[in-house]
């Protein structure tokens, strides 16, 4: 090996301005500078040596406890994915929603959170932060003035999920963003389900963005990670303090995994909100289908709000329906017909459905979920990117056996 590094490349980037399919394949990463590696390579190790006590820290890494050359490489792939000026990798979303929440909120402290957020982000409010004297607030935040209502004198955080998970709720990011500013509170948004395909959540004047990797940056079902992207480094510097204490930093080879599967994000959401919209398009005029909620249908509540925020015309790979008989659920999902599959995970390559009941709301009261607009008959649908003839097929075959 060279004993000093050969420059990352010869050659110059043609243009400062990456157009946002180029940015998602390069955004973060040169090729190795010893070896000419064009991929990221996974640094495996626990400590890094150090030459003196006088140059402690100066090739930048101590303990992969804190940070690691490989995690490192995606933080900064992720920061510029998001729009932000430094992001943290976890070794789950619910990782860096625990992160986030433990660096901003105090004995005393009160949190508005989104009524119909993941089922284990409300329990980690309730049975984690709850208990140690954080009071939360569980608000509709598609209606300002409910927001403006809910504030109190010790509001720290504005916590909103885009959209919700599974009813597809959503937030007016900039409306939310001004009014958390003006009472001087942060406006943290968990934006896992849309990806920054669909929408960048800072750029509308979010403080933080949330994102479970396992979703959409991974694509393929393979790994569990999270990630915070912050618009301040003052909020980066404590988030990562939180992540040392909490012990809960991505580990290199998930970093690498994500590194990978991001490049092809725009490529895959876009084929996966193409079958969505005809899944939502078919399912809509079904006889023994009573509700769909999908951002791109005419019907959809919020369609005007999604035109005006989402990216690219995307309305998200994620739909949400009822089968008219509640009872006829556990049916459908008994005949389930590939290539779907019954899984909890969403925003992979494969297609999945889940049952939120049972699933992601599962740990809630069926008056909780019914408020929240989940009904017994849910099921929420995570597309792929199979062939939308297939998709559609094995849906109307499962339904006619109901
Ligand atoms: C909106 C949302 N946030 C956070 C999470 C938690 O992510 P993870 O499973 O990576 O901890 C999920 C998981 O489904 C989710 O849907």
């Amino acid at each position: 090996m060279a004993e000093q590094p050969l420059s990352a490349t010869t050659h110059e980037w043609a243009s400062d301005h990456l157009y946002p399919s180029t940015q998602f394949v390069h955004a973060g990463v040169d090729p190795d500078p010893y070896t000419g590696a064009i991929l990221t390579p996974v640094y495996q190790s626990a400590v890094f040596v150090q030459e003196s006590v006088e140059t402690y820290l100066q090739k930048g890494h101590s303990y992969s406890g804190s940070a690691n050359p490989t995690v490192a490489v995606l933080e900064k792939k992720i920061a510029q994915l998001e729009e932000a000026t430094a992001a943290l990798c976890f070794n789950s979303g619910m990782a860096a929603i625990v992160a986030t929440l433990s660096t901003f909120l105090r004995h005393g402290d009160h949190c508005i959170l989104a009524k119909g957020c993941y089922g284990t982000t409300k329990e980690v409010a309730e049975a984690t932060f709850g208990p140690l004297g954080v009071a939360f607030s569980f608000v509709d935040l598609s209606h300002i003035a409910e927001v403006e209502e809910a504030i109190q004198p010790h509001t720290k955080l504005i916590f909103s999920e885009y959209p919700t998970n599974p009813t597809l709720h959503l937030t007016d990011l900039a409306a939310v963003s001004a009014l958390a500013k003006k009472n001087n509170i942060k406006h943290v948004c968990d934006s896992t389900l849309a990806s920054p395909v669909v929408i960048r959540p800072l750029t509308f004047g979010v403080d933080l963005v949330i994102q479970s990797t396992t979703k959409y940056y991974d694509g393929h079902n393979m790994t569990i990670g999270g990630a915070v992207a912050c618009s301040s480094i003052a909020d980066y510097n404590q988030i990562f303090r939180a992540r040392s204490r909490l012990g809960s930093i991505m580990s290199p080879m998930v970093a690498f995994l994500t590194l990978q599967s991001s490049k092809t994000m725009p490529l895959r959401l876009v084929a996966q909100c193409n079958n969505a919209q005809q899944l939502a398009n078919f399912l809509v005029q079904h006889p023994k289908i009573e509700e769909v909620r999908y951002p791109g249908l005419p019907s959809f509540p919020q369609k005007q709000l999604a035109d005006k925020q989402h990216s690219h015309g995307l309305y998200g790979g994620i739909l949400y329906f009822s089968v008219k008989n509640g009872t006829a659920r556990k049916q459908f999902m008994k005949d389930l017909r590939r290539p779907w599959s019954f899984g909890a995970n969403l925003g992979a390559v494969e297609s999945l459905i889940s049952c939120p009941t049972v699933m992601s709301n599962g740990n809630m009261t069926q008056a909780e979920r019914a408020s929240f607009g989940i009904s017994e008959g849910g099921i929420r649908m995570s597309c792929g990117i199979e062939d939308i003839a297939d998709l559609i097929y094995a849906i109307e075959v499962t339904l006619k056996n109901l």
